[in-house]
């Protein structure tokens, strides 16, 4: 599929609920959100006929999102279900990691047919994370973690929200990481999504001179990571993992987007960062065919923007809080 710069989209994202067990600061209200009832939730049913017609018309990677996904019942069928289709050639899921280390539920996805899994992790202090995430509990996704790289899904990737939460303590944490596993942490630049902004505190340029330093190495730039997404990747002499960086705010990378978003009460979003949504809900469920769920997809993707115009500056402009889409 081309959208309307002729930029190939052959990655769908799919959030599968907007419940979370997490309250983390740059993702959810701080009044909360009006839960869905599921009667207004695509039933796994409808998700597998949309990614199956996608299927057919080049969509070969898919990421399930929340709210936190490992909420949803019957996640571990769904990525089975979605597994036997041979158009997706990359399957991945990005978490808040506190449900991995519970019920085998690592081996399990990976067992189901799961490539690999993004995890949140934005400090390894207990009282700074407990700040960041409302209601997580650090020992959980620390332990999630560990669940993820024994179960062999690879790469384990974390994604570390640069907030005022990180420290040097955290760096050192994560430089150890990089040495231990063939894991990548990946540092993210706030996006202020919803109904404030909290501004940028630390810029991404100085989260990376400081690994430089307290690593004692030089980053390299590494190109062969297993990835769609935006985040360029750089290692430390020696290391078996490496550093992402992911910079929407100050060096976009709308121009090689090759994405598509579908929420969990049905909305096709062509980019994260606008205000634009196709229902697809209602079209499905008055029996629709195949070619109308394609020509739905195709004619928002014509309308996909070039680029964002997000800006630290502005009154956060994106209406849905990002625990609505799932990042
Ligand atoms: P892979 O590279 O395939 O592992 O995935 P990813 O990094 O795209 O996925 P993940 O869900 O882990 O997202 C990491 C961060 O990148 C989150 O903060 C997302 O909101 C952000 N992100 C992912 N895709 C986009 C995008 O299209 N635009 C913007 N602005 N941010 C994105
Ligand atoms: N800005 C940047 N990243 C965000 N995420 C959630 N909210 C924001 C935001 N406002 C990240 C989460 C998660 C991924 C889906 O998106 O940390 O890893
Ligand atoms: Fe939940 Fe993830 Fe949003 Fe945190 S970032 S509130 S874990 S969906």
């Amino acid at each position: 599929m081309l959208d309307g710069y002729k930029r190939v989209i052959d990655y769908l994202r799919i959030s599968v609920t907007d419940r979370c067990n997490f309250r983390c600061r740059y993702c959810m209200p701080p009044q909360g959100i009006q839960l869905l009832d599921s009667q207004e939730i695509l039933s796994y049913e409808e998700l597998l006929r949309i990614i199956t017609v996608l299927g057919q018309h080049g969509i070969s990677k898919i990421r399930i999102t929340g709210g936190e996904p490992l909420l949803r019942r019957g996640i571990v069928d769904f990525i089975r279900q979605i597994r036997k289709l041979d158009t997706i050639k990359d399957l991945s899921m990005t978490t808040n990691g506190s449900l991995l280390s519970q019920g085998h539920m690592a081996l399990r996805l990976k067992q189901a047919g799961l490539d690999r899994i993004n995890i949140s992790m934005d400090t390894t202090n207990f009282i700074r994370f407990a700040h960041i995430t409302g209601q997580g509990q650090l020992k959980q996704v620390l332990a999630g973690v560990k669940s993820a790289l024994e179960a062999g899904l690879n790469p384990v990737k974390l994604n570390v929200v640069v907030t005022e939460a990180l420290c040097d303590s955290d760096l050192s944490y994560f430089i150890t990481q990089v040495y231990q596993h063939p894991i990548a942490i990946r540092f993210i630049e706030y996006m202020p999504i919803g109904e404030k902004n909290m501004g940028q505190k630390i810029s991404i340029a100085i989260v990376k001179s400081k690994i430089e330093f307290q690593g004692q190495g030089v980053l390299e730039p590494v190109m062969n990571i297993e990835g769609n997404g935006p985040a360029r990747y750089y290692r430390l002499p020696g290391a078996q993992g490496v550093f992402g960086f992911i910079t929407p705010m100050s060096e976009q990378f709308c121009n090689s987007c090759n994405r598509i978003r579908l929420t969990a009460d049905g909305k096709i979003k062509s980019c994260l960062l606008s205000n634009q949504e196709t229902d697809i809900k209602s079209l499905l469920r008055k029996g629709c065919d195949d070619e109308e769920i394609y020509r739905l997809f195709t004619n928002t993707l014509r309308s996909k923007h070039l680029q964002h115009s997000l800006s630290y500056k502005d009154q956060a402009s994106v209406r849905r809080p990002m625990v609505r889409v799932g990042g």
